[in-house]
């Protein structure tokens, strides 16, 4: 594993994880949660954005402070369980743009198999953030980054809720430049490519179709 790789142990995102592997969490809940997680990610992980110098005057003095610089940062949920963590980035950062990737992993192979895509323009000059709460085989996760990529991003990182320790593996050798935040990493991924001990299929209990 390398430097690239994020472990975010804070007790709260410790808290919350245990309550998405509950099997006892309902949907309602289980969706709160997930976008709560995504906001204290993204806390992380926008801690080196690009500043610039701007000059405001507040009601004492005039004075030069920072702001954020660059084009407006782009989010891109892999579908469908990444629409869950949406709202939680949108909380911290309204403006961000999103995109949209279509990845279903073909329940045999495992591998992913692209179904739709709808970026916002000019992706090349964002910082992008995927989003997906699962990183199991990074079989989902190294085709939207090549993806990304082969259309000209260079600046691109990776939220995820839970990863196992294959597909972060994969991801750090196919991608080692991009960068990957994680609340949990599990012990191994089971004979059907699930994480273990995970949370299940996130897509299905964010969107209750169990
Ligand atoms: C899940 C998950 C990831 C992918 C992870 O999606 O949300 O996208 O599997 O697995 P991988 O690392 O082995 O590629 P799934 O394909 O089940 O689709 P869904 O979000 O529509 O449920
Ligand atoms: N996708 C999920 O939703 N859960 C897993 O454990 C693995 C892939």
């Amino acid at each position: 594993m390398n430097e690239k790789v994020h472990i975010l142990d804070h007790p709260l995102l410790q808290h919350k994880v245990t309550i998405l592997r509950d099997e006892n969490t309902g949907v309602n809940q289980f969706r709160k949660v997930v976008a709560e997680i995504a906001t204290l990610e993204c806390y992380e992980a926008t801690r080196n954005l690009p500043l610039e110098d701007v000059a405001v005057t507040t009601p004492v003095a005039p004075g030069t402070f920072k702001k954020l610089a660059g084009k407006k940062l782009a989010i891109i949920p892999i579908l469908r369980a990444g629409l869950g963590m949406v709202d939680g980035i949108l909380e911290l950062i309204p403006s961000a743009k999103v995109g949209h990737i279509g990845m279903a992993r073909n329940e045999e192979t495992h591998e992913p198999e692209e179904y739709y895509c709808k970026l916002p323009p000019e992706i090349q000059q964002r910082d992008v953030f995927i989003l997906d709460p699962m990183l199991a085989t990074g079989g989902s996760a190294c085709a939207t980054i090549s993806y990304l990529k082969k259309i000209g991003c260079t600046k691109i990182k990776m939220l995820n809720i839970i990863a196992a320790p294959e597909g972060v593996k994969r991801v750090n050798e196919e991608h080692p430049d991009v960068e990957i935040y994680i609340a949990a990493l599990d012990e191994k991924l089971n004979e059907n490519a699930y994480i273990v001990p995970g949370l299940g299929d996130a897509g299905d209990r964010i969107f209750g179709t169990l």
